[in-house]
């Protein structure tokens, strides 16, 4: 049921502190320093002798499969391909049974996702399924996994899975880390306790940004199109903001690496157009500063999301939404939180079904 809240999207953005928390119960032993992924054990050898991890997904799956890619191979120093599943099953692509597929799907049941998952499993390759449904069928085919313990998610736009495939995705990263022994003890350390630290900061959101994300979407609700741009850890977040919004309030937005901005998408700004930048405090901080002053050159709408204490962007941007601060792996489970409720926000102020947005089904069982 909703209880106190109008729609199971809200309901769901909500409840993101618990179910981060599910997510990482048993598995992130903070205090102690260790991380228990028992679906990892199972393919310990496989993962040792791996020559590279093929992420396969569709969708918000992909978006989250997009930052796994950049959490392994920055951590783990393994190479790592992310693919749609509908590509890979079609494109007759080469499979080796050193190959690890991380299928990711929050139903088990997308049917590109699974048959691809078939083919490559047919070919020899282990299959890993970081799945939210229990006993689903890609949970099924997969050789060893980790479900994602968010609850059942009602509305049709992904919020709460999407997070919870985030924090497995740290799990594994980190693990592997361990297991190949490409990370030190201190950093190893430091991520664990990051990590654990997530939910609380998701509730700071929730509790600090909620009215003021809300008056943000009465103000821009009416544009026709939008532009959500970051680097690294965050491209994929920005990727993650358009699908939302176009999903909720069908409002045109395309998401892209900030930097990409000037081989194209750069003439579409103009004064109309509002550009939400992901900008928190990072390694690529300085060259986002200068992409937000390349847009409000052209007279674009910025609003970004960023650091909490952190001035740069205050001052430049129309309106910023806050996150509290975070190493910078660790921070898309916070930059997505406000990129969520800005398109549930917008969607309800234009007055549609947020929970269940035309034309779109929970699990997409056809290809
Ligand atoms: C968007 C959304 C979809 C799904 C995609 C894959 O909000 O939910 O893009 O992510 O259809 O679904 P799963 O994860 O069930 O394989």
């Amino acid at each position: 049921e909703k209880g106190n809240f109008d729609h199971f999207m809200l309901k769901e953005i909500h409840e993101q502190p618990q179910t981060i928390r599910d997510s990482l119960r048993g598995r992130l032993l903070a205090e102690q320093g260790t991380i228990t992924l028992s679906g990892l054990d199972k393919i310990e050898n496989q993962l040792r002798e791996a020559n590279r991890i093929v992420i396969v997904a569709c969708g918000t799956s992909w978006h989250a499969g997009l930052v796994g890619e950049y959490l392994i191979e920055e951590l783990c120093r393994l190479n790592v391909e992310v693919e749609y599943a509908s590509e890979y099953r079609y494109r007759n692509p080469i499979v080796s049974p050193k190959d690890v597929i991380i299928a990711i799907s929050q139903s088990g049941e997308t049917a590109d996702t699974l048959v691809a998952l078939e083919n490559a499993k047919q070919q020899g390759a282990t299959i890993f399924g970081i799945v939210n449904v229990v006993g689903s069928s890609i949970a099924r085919i997969s050789h060893a996994g980790a479900y994602t313990h968010a609850g059942p998610e009602i509305g049709v736009a992904s919020t709460k899975a999407f997070t919870a495939q985030l924090a497995v995705l740290q799990l594994i990263a980190l693990k592997l880390a361990e297991i190949r022994g490409t990370i030190s003890r201190e950093l190893f350390g430091v991520l664990l306790s990051e990590l654990n630290e997530v939910p609380d900061k998701v509730q700071w959101i929730l509790d600090n940004q909620v009215n003021h994300i809300q008056n943000i979407a009465r103000q821009y609700k009416d544009a026709r199109d939008f532009l959500y741009l970051g680097r690294g850890y965050n491209f994929p977040i920005a990727l993650e903001g358009a699908l939302k919004l176009k999903e909720i309030s069908y409002i045109h937005a395309e998401g892209y690496p900030a930097a990409e901005m000037k081989h194209g998408p750069i003439a579409l700004v103009d004064e109309m157009l509002p550009v939400v930048f992901v900008a928190t405090k990072d390694a690529y901080h300085e060259k986002i500063v200068s992409n937000i002053q390349e847009i409000i050159a052209r007279k674009g709408k910025v609003v970004a999301v960023v650091s909490e204490g952190d001035d740069t962007v205050t001052g430049l941007a129309e309106t910023v939404m806050v996150v509290p601060r975070a190493h910078e792996i660790v921070a898309p489970l916070l930059a997505v939180i406000p990129l969520q409720l800005l398109a549930y926000y917008i969607g309800v102020e234009r007055g549609l079904d947020v929970d269940k947005p035309r034309n779109l089904a929970k699990s997409v069982t056809v290809e």
